[in-house]
């Protein structure tokens, strides 16, 4: 009976202006958190990027088995501008028209990567006309006026002919997408430029020369003065990021005129120790010790993101804390696709990430190792699939809790270290390379090494839903509570655990209690996660 009201209303939406759906938006919780809201509502962007060259209709179904299999809810995917104006001022969107109907009969989200002025710092993906026109379009100089490779950010005629295409991918999106298929989109790829720090053409010497723009001191709340004594021994890069970022700026800012998306930019990122060395791998992009540089010039990017390749998890960690800021929301656009990277996932959800998305998952047989996975087989994408099955029926759910309560995550190591934070009064500590039954320090009973000793598996994710109640997940790993300060004679104990999942309405819906031996040796996750409510409490 209650199909008829249903069809009613499924009537009337279908009848009202396509304009109605709320745009996707980024909002920033009063406590300096982030959401994505899809649909009005909160959405964890569970994405995978498909690979560089798979933008044209005929590679679309090497993609969407892929994506049923990942569970992922969104495809990040290249719209070249190449592709769509390769002839001066004549527009063609095939491409854009094909994924849309893919997209919704799949059932997924799209984010929209513009291959433009930059890609990977290179044009590339800039049409002929634009590649072999040094003149109209300059290309970098060097100090002694040798022609670098990146097109030069300081040429009006360039920014203008990339803005005209982008807005007009942008107007298209406007009428071809009124139920917002397209959630995001992405400005430009990997801004930068390897081996010059800076443009050294006449032009760029001129404003190097000049003060820092006023906007820029004020923001970053310094005192006005040319670049280089403002910014001493990373002059040419600020310099470099300042002005690219104003051209991303422009070009984001004329897209939103036209339809108001969530823009970001993504960013290669060179050693996440080491400032210096990380000021020129590439120079001028969103490099993670120029955020601020970049929040302060772009502000119609909503956000910039780190692309994480690093399988080492110390710099896995201090990469998504620098991403990870009250005025920047963290999104990981791309990620390594083996095996081992996938147990970042876990860290990045408890950093808060609104999406992440491991790269190059298609079955067009390339494999970008060794940044990513030799082979995309069965057990790759298993990997990342297992985690993103669990979450794709709570992505909003997940969303919505992530930005209004005490989160963390945790990876494994390279020397497997036990990983902890404290939550309010209790300690929470991710435990690796142990089987699901015993204690390390057992020495009565004999056991072989587990089987993830030595692998780069394993890792958890902690939100804290009230003083004593915790929602947890994991992988290849053990949780475990005890009390941070216990009183005299205090002991913690787990109430009740039960294994669970929100429904669509958000509420938890049990599917049993977890007790006995599932609880005895800490909370274990094997290779197939699943999430736990956890009740916690003392006595003396
Ligand atoms: C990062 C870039 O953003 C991607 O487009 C791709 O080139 C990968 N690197 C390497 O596969």
């Amino acid at each position: 009976m209650r199909g008829a009201p249903f069809l009613l209303l499924a009537a009337l939406l279908a009848a009202a202006p396509a304009a109605a759906a709320p745009l996707p938006r980024i909002v920033t919780q009063p406590n300096g958190r982030h959401l994505l809201n899809v649909d009005g509502a909160p959405f964890l962007m569970l994405g995978a990027q498909a690979n560089n060259s798979s933008n044209y209709p005929a590679m679309l179904p090497s993609i969407w088995p892929v994506i049923r299999r990942l569970h992922a809810n969104t495809l990040e995917i290249p719209v070249a501008w190449e592709q769509v104006e390769p002839v001066e001022g004549r527009f063609d969107f095939s491409w854009v028209d094909a994924l849309l109907r893919g997209a919704r009969e799949n059932h997924v989200r799209l984010v929209l990567l513009w291959f433009g002025t930059w890609k990977n710092t290179g044009p590339n993906y800039a049409p002929e006309w634009v590649k072999t026109d040094t003149g109209r379009f300059p290309r970098m100089k060097t100090a002694d006026g040798k022609t670098h490779y990146v097109l030069s950010p300081h040429a009006r005629s360039t920014l203008e002919a990339d803005k005209r295409a982008f807005v007009r991918l942008i107007e298209h999106l406007r009428d071809a997408d009124p139920d917002n298929i397209v959630i995001m989109v992405q400005v430009e790829n990997e801004i930068g430029s390897y081996g010059l720090a800076r443009d050294h053409s006449p032009e760029a010497d001129r404003l190097f020369r000049g003060p820092v723009p006023a906007e820029l001191a004020r923001k970053l709340g310094k005192r006005p003065g040319t670049w280089s004594e403002m910014f001493g021994d990373f002059a040419d890069q600020a310099f470099a990021s300042w002005h690219m970022a104003r051209y991303a700026d422009e070009i984001a800012a004329a897209g939103k005129a036209v339809k108001d998306l969530p823009m970001y930019c993504n960013s290669s990122l060179g050693n996440p120790f080491d400032a210096k060395a990380a000021s020129t791998t590439p120079s001028g992009g969103p490099q993670w010790n120029m955020i601020h540089v970049w929040r302060a010039a772009a502000p119609h990017i909503d956000l910039v993101a780190p692309d994480i390749y690093n399988r080492d998890a110390r710099e896995v960690a201090a990469l998504l804390g620098y991403f990870d800021r009250p005025d920047n929301a963290l999104m990981v656009p791309e990620t390594g696709n083996s095996i081992d990277h996938a147990r970042f996932f876990w860290e990045a959800l408890g950093r808060g990430a609104i999406g992440y998305a491991p790269f190059g998952m298609d079955e067009t047989g390339y494999s970008n190792y060794p940044l990513g996975a030799k082979t995309l087989d069965a057990p790759t994408i298993e990997a990342f699939a297992s985690k993103y099955r669990l979450f794709a029926p709570i992505a909003r759910t997940w969303a919505g809790i992530a930005a209004t309560h005490p989160i963390w995550g945790a990876a494994k190591g390279a020397d497997a270290a036990d990983r902890s934070t404290v939550m309010g009064r209790w300690k929470v500590t991710a435990m690796f390379e142990m089987w699901e039954f015993g204690e390390r320090d057992w020495t009565w009973i004999k056991s072989d090494p587990h089987p993830t000793k030595g692998q780069p598996l394993g890792g958890a994710v902690v939100a804290q839903l009230g003083p004593d109640e915790f929602l947890v997940s994991g992988s290849d790993a053990r949780l475990r509570f005890s009390l941070d300060k216990p009183g005299a004679g205090e002991n913690g104990t787990m109430l009740r655990v039960e294994e669970g999942t929100f429904d669509a309405t958000g509420r938890w819906v049990m599917r049993r209690v977890w007790n006995g031996d599932q609880t005895d040796y800490g909370l274990n996750f094997t290779a197939e996660p699943v999430l736990l409510r956890v009740k916690l409490g003392t006595y003396r």
